[in-house]
């Protein structure tokens, strides 16, 4: 049997295989951001389809953190209920969920409930609205923000992503998520690290120690409430919503003493991502990846945690880096999006030729919310 399917103890809890399905946003929750029965039937059916752990779309800890229409929250007790019929049935297939905790920062979308602040305005806030146009043309408008302002005390913050973790724990997740992401996508922890994007001069801004401190407080907040199941995503090559920081002098010295600093906190798992030049279509503001081999660059700093790869594996890839010990479990996204029972199709060696709808990807006010979302189909076993 493939080395793939041999279960791995992630945090408390023992996950059946090493292939894991990446946060992937869908805007199909209700208008006023709480998960619902189709959201539930498109984590079912890839739970069915044989995911050993499941994170969730990126779900929004306030109600001034969310960026997208229709992207889920964990803010409030119907939201919380939303996704406890989630967690429930993902259990019953048998799988594991993470919820993966997000605040946009000063991406956040004007048009909501904004209680601000947000950091100092360095790059272009803007707010993306997705409009379905055909089967195969997406149309992206662009919004601008209100200009962001600073953020008075960010431990307020830290305590915003501690009360969504409680409130993830009364949904029934198995652990949390955090993203980071340089910048997959540039959120408000992203903006704490990054160099370019935080000017402050206190202790959150400045020293590398300073621009990780917000992020590894949230990271100390969440494993007060979860313990070892929590985990974090990086994304140290991806330029996107204005992330600047430089590659030589910055992103790896930055990196390497964030996941360092991550690692004793014994967390679940770390998944490191690779940059995906497809993402790079919606980069805002100018070009800034920094490609680098993140394997080579940071998995020696790891020595706690489960290693995940993300972006771009394939099926072949994720074979020999889990059979090489250099990886314990892989991500798959888009994969998983096209193919409900990608890991089943794994095992059986079956075909992965489902294309994606592009127009789809995020939903649409206006279209059906299952086209592109639940309709792509399972082959027969
Ligand atoms: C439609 C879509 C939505 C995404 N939303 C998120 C998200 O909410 N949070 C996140 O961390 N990454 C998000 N990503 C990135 C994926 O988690 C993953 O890192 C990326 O797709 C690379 O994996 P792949 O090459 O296997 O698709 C998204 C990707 C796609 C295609």
């Amino acid at each position: 049997m493939s080395v793939l399917f041999a279960p791995l103890d992630v945090g408390d809890f023992t996950i059946a295989n090493r292939i894991g399905m990446s946060a992937m946003a869908r805007n199909r929750a209700d208008a006023t951001r709480v998960p619902n029965h189709i959201m539930k039937k498109y984590y079912l059916q890839r739970a069915l389809g044989g995911a050993g752990l499941i994170v969730t779309e990126a779900t929004s800890i306030s109600p001034h953190g969310s960026l997208y229409d229709r992207t889920p929250g964990i803010w409030s007790m119907e939201q919380v209920a939303g996704w406890k019929r989630i967690t429930n049935v993902v259990h019953l297939a048998g799988s594991k969920i993470y919820c993966q905790l997000w605040h946009a920062g000063r991406l956040a979308n004007s048009e909501g409930p904004l209680a601000g602040p947000f950091l100092p305005e360095q790059g272009k806030a803007v707010f993306l609205i997705f409009q379905s146009l055909s089967n195969t043309e997406l149309r992206l408008t662009f919004k601008t923000h209100l200009q962001p302002t600073e953020i008075q005390d960010p431990a307020v913050f830290v305590d915003l992503y501690r009360d969504a973790a409680r409130n993830a724990k009364l949904a029934g997740f198995d652990g949390v998520e955090r993203e980071l992401l340089h910048a997959a996508n540039g959120f408000l922890v992203d903006q704490f690290l990054d160099s370019t994007s935080n000017v402050r001069t206190d202790k959150w801004g400045g020293s590398i120690e300073n621009r990780a401190r917000f992020g590894l407080e949230v990271l100390k907040a969440l494993v007060e409430v979860f313990g070892s199941n929590v985990s974090v995503k990086v994304t140290p090559g991806r330029g996107y919503n204005d992330m600047k920081m430089p590659l030589e002098e910055d992103t790896v010295e930055t990196f390497n003493y964030l996941l360092s600093e991550a690692d004793k906190l014994r967390l679940s798992y770390i998944t490191l991502s690779r940059y995906i030049p497809d993402l790079e279509d919606h980069k805002i503001g100018a070009g800034s990846s920094t490609t680098h081999d993140v394997l080579s660059a940071y998995t020696k700093l790891i020595t706690n945690a489960k290693i995940f790869l993300d972006g771009g594996v394939t099926p072949k890839e994720a074979e020999e880096l889990v059979k090489a010990g250099k990886v314990d479990g892989v991500f798959f996204g888009m994969s998983w999006l096209t193919h409900p029972d990608l890991a089943k199709r794994i095992r059986h060696g079956k075909r992965t030729e489902n294309t994606a709808v592009i127009a789809h990807l995020y939903g649409d006010a206006n279209v059906e919310p299952y086209l592109g979302y639940t309709d792509y189909p399972s082959v027969t076993y």
